[in-house]
């Protein structure tokens, strides 16, 4: 979190836009609000708009404006969060849900600090700083067309990730002290962690990230007198946990993709406890896909114990060469 606050400060008095990555609870926002507190704008509005939330039809009235009788239900001029947040800082969350035809005029607006209101002729002249979040990895948005690449560069000017809770457990035992510490001051108390329910939240996989860690501490907190200990903790989920240690694999660069493949496939299987639902879904594969691998690999790992039966390594065989050069080559007989 400290890193995460010193770039914070770095930025915040600049006028560059900013770009949070992170996943839900996170605390993207905060740290959008931050950057407009610490900025020479803090006297100005920061207007937040979740691009998930508001409807394809309308997001361009919201966000540029309208004039009166623009369109059915314009009973009045009327402006947009782009003038709302004039002088001030507009944060975009969720980019990647904005239509991208509209990511285009929306990238015309930052490049011309100029906005059309629906249905005028006229342009309205707006100072804007944007913050713009995402809870997915821009390359992956990018990939999947969610995000246009022109757009992404001009809010990218500088980013900010925000790494999932179980990837800082050294946060963890500091965030809850200060939930709780925030709980006791409200009502009055003393309440404290046993040092066995500390480490045990240091060990759970958090999906819900800080957002979820501050309920959990408010919950606990509800259900105890002095001392909070596991029986009001909730207990590590077997399929939703990602193991710390298990959770990452190193390859040499250059090693055969069918290799990196495999290695990848049977180390979430294992992650996962064997679930091959979870597993396809994880790796963005059908389960019938799927399974098909996990048969391949099983009758690969077979023939180089001389148990397979032949015919069914002729038939695999045919299968990996298929995937190109990187397969090695197949024992026969
Ligand atoms: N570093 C932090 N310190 C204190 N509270 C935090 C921190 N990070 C997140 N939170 C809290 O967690 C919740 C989720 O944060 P939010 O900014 O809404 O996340 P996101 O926008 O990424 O979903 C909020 O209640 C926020 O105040
Ligand atoms: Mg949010």
């Amino acid at each position: 979190m400290s890193e995460v606050y010193e770039k914070i400060e770095r930025v915040a008095p600049t006028r560059a836009s900013v770009l949070l990555v992170g996943e839900s609870g996170t605390g993207k926002e905060l740290v959008a609000e931050a950057v407009h507190r610490l900025s020479r704008r803090s006297s100005a509005p920061f207007v937040a708009v979740n691009c998930g939330a508001i409807s394809p039809a309308l997001i361009e009235s919201e966000l540029f404006g309208h004039e009166k009788g623009s369109f059915t239900g314009a009973h009045r001029r009327r402006p947009g969060y782009f003038q709302r947040a004039n002088g001030g800082t507009l944060f975009l969350d969720e980019i990647t849900e904005m239509p991208p035809e509209m990511q285009v005029k929306l990238l015309r607006a930052l490049d011309t600090h100029a906005v059309r209101r629906v249905g005028s002729t006229d342009l309205d002249e707006v100072n804007i700083r944007v913050i713009s979040a995402s809870n997915q990895d821009p390359g992956v948005a990018m990939a999947k067309g969610v995000l246009r690449t022109d757009l992404f560069y001009r809010l990218n000017v500088f980013s900010i990730e925000l790494p999932p809770l179980r990837h800082r457990s050294g946060d963890i035992a500091l965030l809850a002290e200060h939930f709780l510490e925030q709980l006791n001051a409200r009502d009055g108390e003393t309440r404290r962690f046993t040092r066995r329910a500390m480490e045990h939240m240091e060990t759970l996989a958090w999906p819900g990230n800080v957002r979820e860690l501050r309920n959990v501490v408010e919950r606990a907190a509800i259900l105890s007198d002095e001392t909070i200990d596991l029986e009001v903790l909730p207990r590590p989920d077997p399929r939703g946990g990602v193991d710390r240690q298990r959770s990452l694999l190193q390859f040499r660069v250059g090693t055969a993709l069918s290799e990196v493949k495999r290695r990848l496939t049977l180390a979430t299987l294992d992650m996962l406890d064997g679930n091959k639902t979870r597993t396809a879904e994880m790796l963005g594969i059908s389960v019938k896909t799927l399974y098909n691998q996990l048969k391949v690999y099983e009758i690969q790992e077979a023939a180089l114990q001389g148990r397979a039966d032949p015919a069914e390594v002729d038939l695999v065989a045919g299968r990996m060469s298929a995937g190109g050069p990187g397969c090695r080559p197949w024992p026969r007989g």
